[in-house]
């Protein structure tokens, strides 16, 4: 069974690269290396055994999109690429629109113009699309609100396209998955999340703060209305997260329908507190973390975490994974990257 896998360089999509190649399948990853290293598919083929098939492409460009579905024959796609930051994508909200719903448009034009072949495409999405939910935990029937950042709507927008896309052409079916907060790293430490700069996402802040990259961590807000006032969310190992591709990826595999599209939540249904996942980070692990409370950020909501009944009963996936091994993995891989520097 041969898999596509756009951006399969990138955090998530390097963990999700392992698990297909260890579970049989066939990967062509396709990146353009904007937020990754071409040194990744050393490191899968260290960890399977495997190297799989790499094409360097720009997903906002239609040629190339174009040769790559010419050149390779696949029916199954998981799409991770895209850009990913919040503050980012305020100061360029153009380029946020043309490479995340640009890349989708493309893929989907392809797949229009294949009308003979039946496609199954995982979407990349996230619970940035609920916004601040009203009920918690955060189920599928919660509304989609408008969003904060061009980011968000950029997922917001993708969600849209493919569900009427799904509408009227028959040869693809769908699934977003809409992830809640995912951390931590493989456990051979050989992959990871690589972040841009200065981390914008609590957990790599908190693992170069440990290791001495940064000064101090930051813990914006104390005075939210949780139980210790900070901001709560649903943090999920980055290899249940992966699991849940190729759960969805064979149930539209075995699927017998036409114009099928749904969305599920990814996360573990358990709402941390900040200073919950900043104390259980210094027990596992046995370091004492630098930190001090700060201002709220601008934009930040007060707490998400997931009602994961949908993908439990339908896909029969749930994350297996604890908070403390998703943060020894997140540690020991911050560790092995120092340690080559
Ligand atoms: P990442 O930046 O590590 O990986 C994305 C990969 O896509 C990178 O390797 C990058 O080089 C590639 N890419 C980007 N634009 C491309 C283009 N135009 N053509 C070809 N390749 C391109 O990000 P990630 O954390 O692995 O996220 C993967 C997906 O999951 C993204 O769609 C992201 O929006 C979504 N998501 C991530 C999170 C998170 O916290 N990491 C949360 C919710 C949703
Ligand atoms: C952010 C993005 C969201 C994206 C998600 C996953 C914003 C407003 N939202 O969400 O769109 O889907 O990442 O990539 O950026 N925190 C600190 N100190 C830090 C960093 C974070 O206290 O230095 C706190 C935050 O206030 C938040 C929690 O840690 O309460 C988690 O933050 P983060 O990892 O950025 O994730 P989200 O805020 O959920």
């Amino acid at each position: 069974m041969k898999v596509l896998v756009t951006g399969g360089l990138g955090y998530i999509g390097s963990h999700t690269v392992v698990e297909l190649i260890q579970k049989g399948y066939e990967v062509i990853i396709a990146d353009n290396l904007s937020n990754s290293s071409i040194e990744i598919l050393k490191k899968i083929k260290q960890i399977t055994g495997f190297r799989p098939l790499f094409k360097l492409i720009d997903f906002r460009e239609m040629d190339e999109v174009k040769s790559l579905f010419n050149e390779y024959e696949f029916e199954n796609i998981i799409h991770f690429a895209a850009l990913k930051s919040v503050s980012e994508s305020v100061k360029f909200p153009n380029l946020y629109h043309e490479n995340n719903v640009g890349s989708l448009n493309n893929i989907l034009e392809c797949i229009k113009s294949n009308p003979r072949k039946n496609f199954n495409l995982i979407f990349s999405s996230s619970c940035t699309v609920y916004g601040q939910a009203n009920k918690l935990p955060i189920t599928e029937d919660s509304p989609v609100v408008k969003q904060e950042s061009p980011y968000g709507e950029t997922k917001k927008k993708c969600e849209e396209i493919i569900s009427e896309f799904c509408k009227k052409n028959t040869n693809l079916n769908s699934i977003s998955l809409r992830y809640f907060n995912p951390i931590g790293a493989h456990k051979s430490a050989l992959i990871g999340e690589l972040p841009n700069g200065v981390p914008q996402n609590l957990v790599p802040y908190i693992t170069q703060t440990a290791i001495g990259i940064r000064e101090e961590l930051t813990i914006f807000g104390s005075d939210y209305p949780t139980k210790d006032g900070t901001c709560i969310r649903d943090y999920i190992h980055v290899i249940d997260l992966a699991i849940s591709h190729i759960d969805s990826l064979n149930y539209l595999i075995n699927l017998n329908e036409k114009n099928h599209y749904s969305f599920f939540n990814v996360g573990t249904g358990n709402g941390t507190t900040v200073l919950e996942l900043v104390n259980t980070f210094e027990k596992v692990n046995k370091i004492k973390l630098n930190y001090s409370f700060g201002g709220r950020r601008d934009g930040d909501i007060t707490e998400a975490f997931a009602d994961c009944s949908k993908i439990h009963n339908e896909l029969k996936w749930k994350a297996n994974l604890t908070l403390e091994e998703a943060l020894e993995s997140a540690w020991k891989w911050e560790k092995n990257l120092n340690s080559k520097d």
